[in-house]
C-alpha cells in the first residue's frame, strides 16, 4: 500500500474534508504537516458531523495515530478547546492516539492580537487572513524566537525563550501604540496548560520511522491549498506555510521518497476566500449562482467565497509543482445547471498569449483569460456513483481538465455524501 498526500490543488475549500475521510479510513496514521487551525475540515462519520480545524482527521476514527508535526503552528488553546468538544462527541483522544511534533511552534496571544491589528489597519494591504495568528507565529519560528512545544517542560528555559520573543515583539506593539506584553500572565496561562500538551509531546521524526518499518500506512493531510502557498501562491496574498506536497516531507519530519502518491484535490470550478488575485473571478449572477448551489461559505470564518470558472492553466501549474498523480474532482453536481462553461487555457498578457501565471503581482492582476468554452449538461448528476453514467458533456468538461492538466483523475464526487463518488483509481493501491 502506498503512503498517500492529500493536497489542495486551488485556493483552498476545494471539498478536501469527503475525500480525506474516505482515505483516512484506510489509512493507520495521518499526518498534519503545515498551517494550523486557519484550516476547517468537515468530517461526517456514522451521521456525526465533526468539524475540524487543528486535529487531523484520523482521529474520530477508532484505532488510528494522529500527528500534528513540526511544521504546524499551534495555538494550545483552540488545540484543548477542540479536544475538548470532541471527548463530548464522543471521541477518545489520550496519548496513545495523538501525537505532538515537540519541535511545533505555538500560536499565542500576542500573535493572534498582532494578525488582527495588522488586518485593521487601513494604509497596508489588508490579506483577509483568518485572524488566527498563523503569520506572526511562522515569522517567529523562522526568525528563531518561537516558543515551541518542548518549552513547555521547564519554567526556567520557558521564560528565557519569551524574553527573546517579547523583545521584538514589545518594540513592534510600541510603534503601534499597544501595551507591552504581561510576561508574568503568559508565562502563568502557559504553564497552567503545560501538561495537557506536553502529554502528546513526541519526537514525531522517529515515530514515522517506527510506522515505516511496520509498514505502517500513512496519509500526509494537507491543508489550505497550493494557490496559497508562501513561495508558489498568489503572494503576497497567500498563507504563511509552504501548502505544496513537498511540504509534507519537511513539516512532519520523514524523507521525501515516504510519499508514494500524491493526490491533488480539484474543484470542477474555482472558489477563494481573502483578498488577492483571482483572474477568472465572476462578480456576477453566474459566480452567485455557483456560491448558492456550491455552499460556498468559510468553515472556520463563515465569509462568503469568490466564485469563478475553472482555471486549467492554475491547476496544471499547481498539479506540476507538487507533481500530483491523481486528481480528485470534487462538486461537479454545482454545474449542473449552468447552460454554457467557460474554462481558462491560457492568458493575455500585455498583448501575449502565456500559458502559465506568472509570479509577479503586478502581472498576476493583469491577466486576462482565455476561455474555452463547453456546452453544459442541464442534468442532474447528484450521486452518480458510475462514469458511464455521467451525461456526455460533463465527461467531455472532465476529460478536457485530465487532459489539459496531463494528470489521471482518480475519484469525482458527486455530492457531499461520501457513497457519491466515481472512484476511478484507488492512491492507496499505486504499484
Ligand atoms: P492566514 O492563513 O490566516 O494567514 O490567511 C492567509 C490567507 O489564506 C487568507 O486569504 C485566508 O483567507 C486564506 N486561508 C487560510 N486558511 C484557509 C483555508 O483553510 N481555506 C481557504 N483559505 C484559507
Amino acid at each position: 500500500m502506498s503512503n498517500v498526500a492529500v493536497i489542495g490543488s486551488q485556493w483552498g475549500d476545494e471539498g478536501k474534508g469527503k475525500i480525506v475521510d474516505w482515505l483516512s479510513e484506510k489509512a493507520d496514521v495521518i499526518v498534519r504537516f503545515q498551517g494550523g487551525h486557519n484550516a476547517g475540515h468537515t468530517l461526517v462519520v456514522n451521521n456525526i458531523t465533526y468539524k475540524l480545524k487543528l486535529l487531523p482527521s484520523g482521529i474520530v476514527r477508532k484505532n488510528k495515530i494522529s500527528i500534528i508535526g513540526n511544521g504546524v503552528v499551534i495555538d494550545p488553546w483552540a488545540l484543548l478547546d477542540e479536544i475538548k468538544h470532541l471527548k463530548k462527541l464522543g471521541v477518545k483522544i489520550t496519548n496513545k492516539n495523538l501525537y505532538i511534533a515537540e519541535n511545533a511552534t505555538l500560536i499565542l496571544p500576542p500573535h493572534k492580537e498582532l494578525d488582527g491589528i495588522r488586518e485593521d489597519t487601513k494604509n497596508t494591504d489588508k490579506i483577509g487572513t483568518t485572524r488566527r495568528g498563523i503569520g506572526p507565529a511562522y515569522e517567529d519560528k523562522v526568525g528563531r524566537r518561537a516558543i515551541r512545544v518542548m518549552d513547555l517542560a521547564n519554567k526556567k528555559s520557558l521564560s528565557k525563550r519569551i524574553d527573546i520573543m517579547i523583545h521584538h515583539h514589545n518594540s513592534i506593539r510600541k510603534s503601534l501604540g499597544k501595551s507591552s506584553i504581561d510576561k508574568k500572565k503568559l508565562i502563568k496561562d502557559l504553564i497552567k496548560i503545560s501538561s495537557k500538551i506536553l502529554k502528546y509531546s513526541k519526537p514525531v521524526w522517529k515515530k514515522l520511522e517506527e510506522f515505516k518499518k511496520k509498514k505502517k500506512v500513512i496519509l500526509f493531510e494537507g491543508a489550505q491549498g497550493m494557490l496559497l502557498d508562501v513561495d508558489h501562491g498568489t503572494y503576497p496574498f497567500v498563507t504563511s506555510s509552504n501548502t505544496i506536497a513537498g511540504a509534507a516531507s519537511s513539516g512532519a519530519g520523514c524523507g521525501p521518497k515516504t510519499i508514494n502518491y500524491v493526490l491533488g484535490i480539484v474543484k470542477a470550478y474555482t472558489t477563494r476566500v481573502g483578498e488577492g488575485p483571482f483572474p477568472t473571478e465572476l462578480k456576477n449572477e453566474i459566480g452567485n449562482k455557483i456560491g448558492r448551489r456550491g455552499k460556498e461559505f468559510g468553515t472556520v470564518t463563515n465569509r462568503k467565497r469568490r466564485c469563478g470558472w475553472f482555471d486549467a492553466v492554475l491547476v496544471k501549474q499547481t498539479c506540476i509543482i507538487s507533481g500530483v498523480d491523481g486528481i480528485a474532482l470534487t462538486k461537479i453536481d454545482v454545474l449542473d445547471e449552468l447552460k454554457d462553461l467557460h474554462v481558462c487555457v491560457a492568458y493575455h498578457l500585455d498583448g501575449k498569449k502565456i500559458d502559465y501565471f506568472p509570479n509577479s503581482l503586478h502581472d498576476q492582476i493583469r491577466v486576462k483569460p482565455i476561455y474555452k468554452k463547453f456546452n453544459g449538461w442541464l442534468k442532474n448528476t447528484k450521486g452518480i456513483k458510475k462514469w458511464k453514467e455521467l451525461p456526455i458533456n460533463a465527461q467531455k468538461y472532465i476529460n478536457f481538465i485530465k487532459n489539459y492538466c496531463g494528470v489521471k483523475i482518480s475519484s469525482i464526487s458527486t455530492s457531499p455524501r461520501r457513497e457519491d463518488t466515481i472512484l476511478l483509481e484507488n492512491p492507496f493501491k499505486k504499484n
